[in-house]
């Protein structure tokens, strides 16, 4: 995709692949070996495939793949996590939601990438265990800043969600909000919701939402859940970034060893965050925009991978979608 990017564009990509996650493990023991962080570091762009299987699970084992990424996206720095949620007119009936429901879905979560649960100390004994959850005011204020200047860009609105009528780092969460978006951008509108209810009103009310503000783990189970609006985990993709240039780009799916090696998996989600790797890192708007309209153009010529299939589509395997995507960029 990027190669087809450099060649109709006139552009000249240099790629290198490093390990991660459980080829990582294999090969050297550690998920995330030195030589792929200072490759990541050098690098513009970061593009992940998923982490994660059967073969690394073992709840005993010391070393797990999703380790690595975990720090990976500590030690690039990527604390804001961007989950865009955009139902495709062609592919809404894939949403076990109805499609009128869904079908004006255009919404995109923010989530905090480096702090809170995943990132507390953590402790085990033999019959207790305890994850520590953390956030600092600056961290807080940081990523409130990405995803309001984000929704200034988009429809103004802005929802915080949080559990605030439970935890301690919820209610700083909502402080820190409520102080700094009114003071600082009067023309956003701000909603707060409770998580629990932010679950439901994403069912009942998807159409309604601009941009989702929210910290590290709820944010990973809200994607999760709202990537059904769109009808697939296979679609979605995922921008990361940070202070600097480099952001780590990476679709909100795990490895989905179910389907491994069958050729099935939808690349949509991938190649999707290619295009946000184009927009975010390289600041090549055009090109980002060609390949989204490529995805779109695939799906509405009625091509699809099994997860998303309906009645009357063509059902095709992950490398002829990926190449129909690709023969659209000329
Ligand atoms: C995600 C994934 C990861 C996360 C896992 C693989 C560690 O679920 O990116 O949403 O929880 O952040
Ligand atoms: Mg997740």
């Amino acid at each position: 995709m990027l190669a087809r990017i450099a060649d109709v564009y006139g552009h000249r990509f240099e790629f290198s692949e490093q390990q991660v996650g459980g080829a990582a493990i294999d090969a050297t023991g550690d998920p995330l070996p030195a030589d792929t962080v200072a490759s990541c570091r050098e690098a513009d762009a970061v593009l992940l495939g998923a982490v994660g299987g059967p073969k690394w699970s073992d709840p005993e084992a010391k070393v797990r793949p999703e380790q690595g990424l975990l720090r990976l996206r500590a030690e690039l720095g990527v604390f804001a996590n961007l989950r865009p949620v955009r139902v495709n007119p062609h592919v809404a009936a894939a949403s076990p939601l109805k499609p009128e429901l869904v079908r004006n879905v255009d919404l995109i979560v923010v989530r905090e990438l480096t702090g809170g649960i995943y990132f507390g100390e953590k402790s085990r004994t033999a019959d207790a265990a305890s994850d520590l959850c953390t956030y600092t005011t600056g961290e807080v204020e940081r990523i409130l800043h990405v995803a309001a200047a984000l929704a200034a860009k988009r429809r103004s609105k802005l929802c915080s969600v949080d559990k605030a009528n439970v935890l301690e780092t919820s209610r700083l969460w909502r402080q820190v909000t409520d102080r700094l978006i009114p003071e600082q951008y009067p023309a956003i509108e701000l909603e707060t919701l409770l998580v629990d209810a932010a679950a439901m009103h994403l069912l009942s009310r998807p159409a309604d939402f601009d941009v989702i503000v929210t910290e590290n783990m709820f944010g990973d189970i809200l994607t999760d859940e709202a990537s059904m609006l769109a009808g697939s985990l296979g679609l979605l993709p995922s921008a990361s970034l940070g202070h600097s240039r480099c952001g780590l780009y990476e679709p909100i799916h795990g490895s989905a060893p179910d389907i491994a090696g069958k050729g099935i998996a939808n690349p949509c989600g991938t190649i999707a965050s290619a295009a946000m790797l184009l927009r975010h890192s390289l600041e090549l708007e055009n090109e980002a925009t060609a390949i989204e309209v490529a995805i779109d153009q695939v799906l509405a010529a009625g091509k699809r991978t099994a997860d998303i299939a309906d009645g009357g589509s063509d059902v095709t395997g992950t490398a002829d979608f990926a190449q129909a995507v690709v023969a659209q960029i000329n």
